[in-house]
């Protein structure tokens, strides 16, 4: 069974990487290289195919900015099953931007610190994949600076996003006191992902107003991070994002140790990682909730809801062992119930929780992942075994789809899973978690 899955899980990602050596998240809906998108696959690739796996992340870097900056699209072909492409978001605006490969001028969540480190423990041939990473490290080191450097206003160790599109949960209900705040004008423009999607799944027009209404602000000032830091609508410091960040940390310290010789640059790191920890836990933790939560840096408040990015730091080993406890117990309480599959990306308790929408609610692999990890440094074994368990039970039932429902009752013959199928970064973390 689980040899069947695993080569159709290869299937998937064989089928999705493009000759120019990147891969789609899935085809039609996605049709370009997506920034964590392909760290992911690339951790699943090194089981398999470690060329493939270095290849993704050649391409993704070598679309990098002079100033450090990945974007969290690179446009490598021309397509029309995609809006907004990139004449749309012109990110060439930016002095800095990369000539070469047009792009967006927003970015995703950094895992591409903690991607190296983890193919590198995949690797059989480490000696191959040392050399790969000592090519490679410093783009990503440049790309930490950035963050501090253009990303931290008030010099605090935590990083804002300036679009909901940087979080990687585009459409979480987070977001939506921030849409409250915003006066968009109403774009004309035709919507593509409907055409491939159900609407029921997907954001509506007046979110894509919001959010095209942010990227045209930012395009006004060439994308300058001064500017965005001080215009934007939306600039908030997001849990799940602020977790890679300090995951990725840690991994270039142990990487630049293997490596030797960077003494300077490990002691950069180490201070970002003490300041950026201690400023997590005091500003986004709330002890009420036993959560991490949102940070509205424009607005000056707390977001109090919880989704699974609330659960993330345990995967950066952010917590104490008594937060991570009340995580847990948040988790198993919140989205735990009878007949639920973990993990819901928002609480399932919550008004604003729907089950089918995007990342108002479905389980998403990435997320399941990331928490597996956690949980097993945490030592809370059994839950980490059921996240697997479930992801795995899931993917078996309907297929390598975006998103899936969290309610087990939905799942009988004729249920599919929702957004897009064939869907790279849920074949390549399955991979991982099978042979883990
Ligand atoms: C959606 C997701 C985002 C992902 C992208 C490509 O926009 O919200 O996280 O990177 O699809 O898969």
């Amino acid at each position: 069974m689980k040899t069947t899955l695993i080569k159709e899980a290869q299937r998937v990602l064989n089928v999705n990487y493009k000759e120019k050596g990147y891969s789609i998240p899935c085809k039609g809906l996605y049709p370009f290289q997506w920034l964590w998108d392909s760290g992911f696959i690339a951790i699943g690739f090194a089981h398999y195919d470690m060329p493939k796996a270095k290849n993704e992340l050649t391409t993704l870097l070598s679309a990098q900015w002079a100033n450090g900056f990945i974007p969290h699209i690179v446009f490598h072909e021309v397509s029309e099953t995609y809006f907004p492409g990139p004449n749309y978001h012109r990110a060439d605006l930016h002095p800095l931007s990369n000539k070469e490969y047009p792009s967006t001028g927003m970015t995703q969540p950094p895992v591409i610190g903690f991607v190296l480190e983890k193919i590198y423990q995949i690797a059989e041939n480490k000696a191959d994949v040392l050399n790969f990473i000592k090519e490679n490290i410093g783009k990503i080191y440049n790309n930490h600076l950035y963050f501090y450097t253009n990303r931290d206003p008030k010099n605090e160790g935590l990083v804002y996003i300036y679009h909901n599109w940087e979080s990687g949960t585009d459409n979480s209900p987070m977001w939506d006191g921030i849409w409250a705040t915003m006066n968009s004008p109403e774009y004309s423009f035709e919507r593509r992902d409907t055409a491939i999607v159900d609407v029921s799944q997907r954001p509506s027009k007046r979110e894509y107003d919001h959010y095209l209404h942010i990227v045209e602000i930012a395009k006004k000032h060439n994308y300058n991070d001064q500017k965005i830091a001080e215009l934007s609508p939306f600039l908030i410091q997001d849990p799940l994002f602020n977790s890679m960040l300090i995951k990725s940390n840690s991994s270039l310290i142990e990487l630049y140790k293997i490596i030797g010789d960077n003494d300077d640059k490990i002691a950069q790191l180490q201070k970002w990682q003490e300041k950026s920890i201690t400023s997590f836990n005091h500003k986004l933790f709330d002890p009420e909730l036993g959560a991490y939560i949102h940070y509205d840096l424009r607005n000056e408040k707390p977001i109090r809801m919880v989704s699974s990015s609330s659960f993330a730091p345990l995967y950066a080993g952010i917590p104490s062992k008594e937060q991570a406890k009340e995580l847990v117990n948040t988790m198993l309480t919140k989205f735990g119930g009878k007949g639920m599959y973990l993990c819901a990306s928002f609480d399932p308790t919550s008004e604003h929780y729907n089950p089918k929408k995007y990342w108002r609610g479905p389980v998403w692999i990435n997320l399941n992942w990331l928490l597996y990890y956690g949980l097993l440094d945490y030592e809370y074994n059994n839950i980490a075994q059921k996240i697997k368990s479930d992801s795995i039970e899931i993917i078996e039932k309907v297929g390598f789809y975006e998103y899936f429902d969290p309610r087990k009752s939905e799942y009988n013959n004729k249920t599919k899973g929702y957004g897009g199928s064939n869907f790279s970064w849920s074949a390549a973390l399955l991979i991982d978690l099978i042979n883990n």
